[in-house]
């Protein structure tokens, strides 16, 4: 089977999570993309939805799904989104498509985060994948010399703008065993937008793709 294919019935598999006349909070990336495609056909049952990215909103929209803004809304019942890591704590890297600020936003206003990923997402350490940090465009070079000193090698991401006119420091080389502090302690740097790091508000419900079925980790 395919990473694909894992994550394709990881995102089918959310669709158990998602009740009548909810507005569903939609998250961004490959994964995302396949819950978009899978929430097309249920659509005539949900209220509509509140996206943590413009490419989100495109898609949904494409399917003819409403998408409000989240200021429109009250609490939402579920989130789903993807993630480039998560642990056994269901804490997850996020941000690999430079979405992680829209993405924590809509995750800390709803009540269940359902994550759906690949079985390869799953790891005993986060770290590995590169730390994405999104940073006000001026404060950059502060921030990438505070990162070094917490232990990482920041590298500007290239070409490229978030949603939000600002830019991204992917950090190699951390070994994060206490993602709660870390999470808090580059949020507490001047000119950092927020972290990848969703470890204060971890994931619910990890739903992994793998080759003998959907894996459900609470
Ligand atoms: C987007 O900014 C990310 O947080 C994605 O959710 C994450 O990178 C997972 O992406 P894939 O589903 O494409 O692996």
């Amino acid at each position: 089977m395919t990473r694909d294919e894992q994550k394709k019935q990881a995102a089918e598999a959310a669709l158990d999570h998602i009740d009548a006349g909810a507005v569903v909070g939609v998250g961004t990336g490959s994964t995302a993309n396949f819950f978009i495609d899978a929430l097309a056909r249920i659509k005539h049952r949900i209220e509509g939805t509140v996206a943590s990215s413009e490419a989100s909103a495109a898609r949904l929209k494409g399917h003819g799904i409403p998408v409000f803004d989240l200021n429109a809304v009250d609490e939402l019942p579920v989130y789903v989104d993807g993630a480039d890591e998560s642990n056994h704590y269901l804490q997850l890297i996020k941000g690999g498509g430079g979405a992680l600020t829209r993405e924590k936003i809509v995750a800390a206003a709803s009540r269940k985060f359902v994550c759906v990923a690949d079985d390869s997402k799953l790891v005993d350490v986060l770290g590995k994948f590169p730390l994405p940090i999104e940073v006000i465009p001026m404060a950059r070079s502060y921030v990438a010399r505070e990162l070094v000193k917490l232990g990482g090698r920041p590298v500007l991401r290239d070409k490229f703008v978030t949603d939000n006119g600002n830019v991204i420091l992917d950090v190699h080389g951390l070994t994060i065993l206490d993602a709660g502090t870390l999470e808090a302690d580059i949020n507490n740097l001047a000119g950092v937008v927020t972290n990848g790091l969703f470890a204060r508000r971890p994931a619910d419900v990890l739903l992994l793709g793998t080759a003998n079925g959907v894996r459900t980790l609470t």
